[in-house]
């Protein structure tokens, strides 16, 4: 018999219950907390797994107790949110995915699954694999932006990246894909609200990045908060049960999310926590996080019938089945038994640096005013952000401390010495306090160029950090207005690094700066990254994940959507537009500028008709006819025009990036499997048709700015 067959056999209700129960320690808190001492639990089987703890020591301790002091010895699966990092921290997922380079993704999450398993922990719940078209939501920061296609990918390069090819190994975390899903979708963007959209538009853009995900291994899935048309996530046997389970084939542990269990409560659909916890089970949530409801609902609804054991026992062979993948039977200790050494935590800022180099959108340079040059730079470098090294870690900073992030000023000064760089804040982030204004626009005056450093604080995205603005917070965009006069007076140049969670409606802004540099969070790194681009020791390369809005009023706004029977056509008033605002967006979904200037010319598609068995391979020529070294980025979309379902105006099927010198010039070949362009026919099953298909190739989501072939599709 298998060792977790005979563990069965020999646990009692309790001890099972324990194995399907985590609990936070006091370390870090996300929700309410479960009050007392989990010590005395962890020695009596009744928990058998724990979030929020870090440290080799304490964790080791910790599973001392369940492994010598238990009855089963059982040894506890520990989690926490590495997120997008864990001591050293990388951008936020947001600007990671504008790198849209999958060996980085992958780089990033190896990375953090090693300095996380020195810690001791060996499940992180990540990624987070929210598409979301609503800058509104916060947590648009923590995921992978507005398209389906691209959180696929990322999706499978984070999936291998945390958990590697042996899940036993030493560094090896077991991945939490999250949250399942359609959480991106919550009505106008508030957090946590409800989300009721087609299943269409679930199957078509929410599901395919789990997918992904469940196809390149990942350990775990966690459901979302929400409930979708009235059925919350965590209950919802169609999507867990049938759709994650049965169709993907998933086979992994379902966690549940911070407390989720016991708010099918709050949601309205148990009255207590015996039916809430049935409900879960039922739907095949294996560990209750925070809720409690397992513990103490399962029994009484043991006793009613409403749960058989078999129910149980499944869910705690999935949780037993984990913990023997991660090698925790073996040796519970293996993972933070050798500290790391300087050299890789030295290769990991490094790592850092690069991802945050990769992470930067350059979203405007007016007269190529960046990089900076001169002998002598002396830089005004002003502003709530320039100098705050909390912020620069972004809204989950994992177990990173406030301190020891680089900011712009200390990155700048770093590299053209302290008196070079002129610094004040100027202005609070949010708040009234501008007290200091006068001294930062008096410093303009001794500088050849100002870096005005504003945005959010790292605070204002991520979890529950929905905002209804979409502008810069408090009383930066008077501080903004007044820079910008004093530097024109002055003729200096105004580069904006901006810094968010997430798009920013900043029309005025981006009108009045010279340049505009989209920094994100780009975490412990933030300031060497910047001050790479900005002197012109790396070119920018990063492209936004998302379409920018330039009016909170136009989102949700992104590249995917339908074409409608009266598309947007300025000379006929009776068609898709507002009155008020442009039709378009402040920047497109792949918009993103570098040192080089690059064009596209000399698309191929093949000309005989293809069947769904083939690849096609797309050529198209790019040149660099500027000045300097950068890399391209070019993007492949298709178009069915005329389907039995409307087909989104724009699909992303493929990017690639090449680097070319000045004057040259360099073929990209992006492949297409043909299969790729089956969709959801009338009656939601997959279907392709045959016909033409538009073939979009071009550095962003504009359709004015790519090159357009068709391809014929023909039946096998
Ligand atoms: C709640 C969040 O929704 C989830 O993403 C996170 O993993 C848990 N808290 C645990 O911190």
């Amino acid at each position: 018999m298998s060792r977790i067959e005979q563990l069965l056999e020999r646990m009692t209700l309790a001890e099972k219950l324990g194995q399907l129960t985590m609990t936070a320690s006091s370390y870090a808190v996300t929700g309410p907390v479960i009050v007392g001492d989990s010590t005395q639990a962890i020695m009596d089987g009744t928990i058998g797994n724990l979030l929020n703890m870090v440290g080799a020591v304490p964790v080791h301790d910790m599973q001392r107790l369940a492994v010598e002091h238990s009855r089963l010895k059982i040894p506890l699966l520990i989690g926490f949110d590495v997120i997008h990092g864990h001591r050293t921290l990388f951008p936020i997922p947001l600007g990671e995915a504008a790198s849209f380079d999958p060996v980085l993704w992958a780089s990033t999450a190896r990375e953090a699954a090693r300095e996380a398993a020195a810690d001791g922990l060996a499940m992180t719940f990540a990624p987070m694999l929210d598409v979301a078209r609503d800058p509104r939501w916060g947590r648009i920061a923590e995921g992978p932006g507005e398209d389906p296609w691209l959180g696929a990918r990322i999706a499978e390069a984070k999936v291998h990246g945390f958990q590697g090819v042996d899940l036993a190994a030493p560094q090896a975390l077991a991945a939490v894909a999250k949250h399942y899903c359609a959480y991106g979708a919550v009505t106008a963007g508030r957090e946590y609200a409800s989300v009721d959209i087609s299943e269409r538009t679930v199957r078509e853009v929410y599901l395919p990045a789990f997918a992904a995900a469940v196809a390149a291994g990942v350990a775990a899935v966690m459901p979302a908060f929400i409930d979708l048309a009235g059925v919350p996530m965590t209950a919802n046997v169609a999507l867990l049960r049938r759709r994650l389970r049965d169709e993907m084939g998933f086979e992994g542990v379902i966690v549940s999310d911070y407390h989720a269990i016991a708010e099918l409560i709050a949601h309205g659909i148990a009255g207590d926590l015996a039916y809430a916890a049935t409900l879960a089970l039922k739907a095949g949530v294996d560990i209750d996080m925070m809720g409690d409801a397992y513990r103490r609902g399962l029994p009484e609804a043991l006793a009613r019938g409403w749960v058989t054991m078999d129910e149980i026992d499944t869910a705690v062979r999935r949780v037993l089945s984990l913990k023997e993948r991660l090698g925790l039977f073996e040796d519970p200790y293996r993972r933070g038994a050798t500290p790391e050494s300087a050299e890789s935590v030295a290769a990991r800022r490094r790592l850092a640096r690069l991802a945050g180099c990769r992470a930067l959108v350059l979203l405007k340079n007016d007269r190529d005013v960046l990089p900076l040059a001169g002998q002598d730079l002396r830089l005004a470098v002003i502003g709530p952000l320039a100098d705050s090294s909390a912020d620069m870690r972004g809204p989950w900073p994992g177990a990173a401390a406030p301190e020891g992030h680089v900011t712009v000023v200390q990155g700048l000064a770093g590299m053209l010495g302290v008196d070079r760089v002129l610094h004040a804040a100027g202005v609070a982030i949010e708040g009234d306090d501008m007290t200091g204004a006068a001294a930062a626009l008096e410093l303009c005056v001794h500088a050849d160029a100002v870096l005005l450093c504003v945005g959010e604080s790292a605070s204002m995205s991520g979890e529950a950090a929905s905002r209804a603005h979409l502008g810069l917070p408090g009383r930066q965009r008077e501080f903004a207005t007044a820079v910008f006069e004093r530097a024109r007076a002055l003729h200096k140049p105004v580069i904006v690094v901006l810094f968010s969670g997430r798009p920013l409606a900043v029309p005025w802004l981006v009108e009045d700066a010279d340049a505009v540099l989209a920094a994100w969070f780009l975490g412990s790194e933030a300031g060497n990254a910047i001050g790479d681009v900005l002197l012109g020791h790396a070119s920018p390369c990063g492209r936004t994940p998302v379409t920018w809005p330039r009016a909170v009023g136009q989102v949700p706004i992104f590249f995917g959507a339908r074409p409608g029977g009266r598309p947007d056509n300025p000379m006929d008033h009776y068609t898709s537009k507002y009155v008020d605002v442009p039709d378009e967006p402040l920047f497109p979904f792949g918009h993103g500028l570098s040192y080089g200037r690059f064009t596209c010319a000399n698309l191929r598609v093949p000309r005989e008709p293809v069947t769904q068995r083939e690849t096609i391979v797309v050529r198209v020529d790019v040149s660099n006819e500027g000045a300097r070294a950068a890399e391209e980025t070019v993007f492949l979309f298709t178009h069915q025009r005329v389907a039995s379902v409307s087909r989104p105006v724009l699909e992303l099927r493929g990017f690639a990036k090449i680097s070319l010198s000045p004057g040259e010039t360099g073929t990209v070949s992006l492949l297409l499997p043909v299969a790729e362009l089956q969709f959801l026919g009338l009656d939601l099953e997959p279907v392709f048709e045959t016909g033409a298909v538009e073939i979009l190739v071009g550095p962003c989501a504009d359709r004015r700015r790519l090159l357009a072939g068709s391809i014929q599709l023909r039946r096998a």
